[in-house]
């Protein structure tokens, strides 16, 4: 069993050529043997994209808009990430998935091809929610400095190197977020975009409800939509991961819910760099019809 020391702030760990957090990559076993259970609804993004937000608003509809049943414990336990292991300091996210009653809701990072193959035979349903990589970029840094699980990111223009080259954990966001929206036609994957919630969260949070087959009423819908804004999550407890060990997160670092806006990028890209980003974005993008917004 690893110590936390052999595992923080260490580099990547490749895991079948994805990179992978060094925590995460030990006994890799447990996630390709993982089972899944035919009503087990996943929650996938790329990291930094809006997975803390889909996981509440997904519990939410789950339990009808009961607040007080949301409450009930941290989002990282209500919804436990398959891959998260932090051997010596806390239970694999394997283990406490298998404790959870169904219908489980679980989240993950991983890419198709990591993802246990259990989840494609078993035709669970997933939400898949894609933001605009310049945004995920600066999140991405600002949770590289805060979390000692990841290697420090180095300078922010090193980083933009590292994001571009899919030097970070998970690997590419663009073969991420393309990958993903070629399994929707051929499996049940609800496609959503940060920029989309961010513009009208009850329209995307209707579209999450009909994917799940559950009818609330308005009033109960406008309760979620209320409850699942920024400003209520950084408030909260239970979503705004101030119950996470402090070893880990930092937030006088940054805190988790940092800014939660569309175009945030703007104050942290030079000229040159947006320039050089665009062009790769062009290179890396051309082989898909998915398209982003930098802005609202
Ligand atoms: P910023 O760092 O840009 O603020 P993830 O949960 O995938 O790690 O994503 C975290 C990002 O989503 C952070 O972005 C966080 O602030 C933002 N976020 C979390 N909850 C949100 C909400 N309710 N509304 C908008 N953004 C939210």
């Amino acid at each position: 069993m690893a110590s936390p020391d052999s595992y923080l702030r260490q580099d990547w760990q490749m895991v079948h050529g994805v990179p992978m957090v060094c925590a995460f990559s030990f006994d890799w076993d447990r996630i390709e043997n993982f089972q899944s259970r035919p009503d087990d609804i996943v929650i996938a993004t790329f990291p930094k994209s809006g997975t803390t937000w889909m996981c509440e608003i997904v519990d939410m509809i789950m339990n009808s808009g009961d607040t007080e049943k949301c409450k009930r414990d941290a989002i990282f336990n209500k919804v436990p990430m398959l891959e998260f292991a932090a051997p010596g300091k806390l239970p694999p996210g394997t283990e406490q998935l298998s404790q959870v009653p169904s219908p489980r809701l679980v989240k993950t990072h991983l890419t198709i091809n990591l993802l246990p193959k259990s989840f494609w035979e078993n035709g669970c349903k997933m939400i898949y929610v894609a933001r605009n990589p310049k945004d995920v970029a600066v999140s991405f840094y600002h949770f590289d400095l805060m979390n000692s699980l990841h290697p420090h990111p180095g300078t922010w223009d090193e980083y933009i190197e590292k994001f571009m080259a899919g030097r970070v954990a998970f690997g590419s966001w663009y073969d991420h977020v393309k990958s993903w929206w070629e399994k929707r036609n051929d499996h049940p994957v609800l496609y959503l975009f940060y920029e989309d919630m961010k513009e009208n969260p009850k329209r995307e949070i209707k579209k999450v409800m009909h994917f799940l087959k559950k009818d609330l009423s308005e009033s109960v819908v406008d309760e979620i939509v209320y409850n699942t804004s920024f400003d209520m999550m950084k408030d909260n407890p239970v979503t705004n991961y101030k119950m996470a060990p402090s070893a880990v997160m930092d937030h006088s670092v940054s805190p988790f819910m940092r800014k939660g806006v569309a175009g945030d990028w703007k104050n942290h890209f030079t000229v040159a760099q947006n320039e050089k980003f665009d062009d790769d974005f062009k290179r890396q993008m051309a082989d898909t019809t998915l398209q982003f917004r930098t802005e609202i």
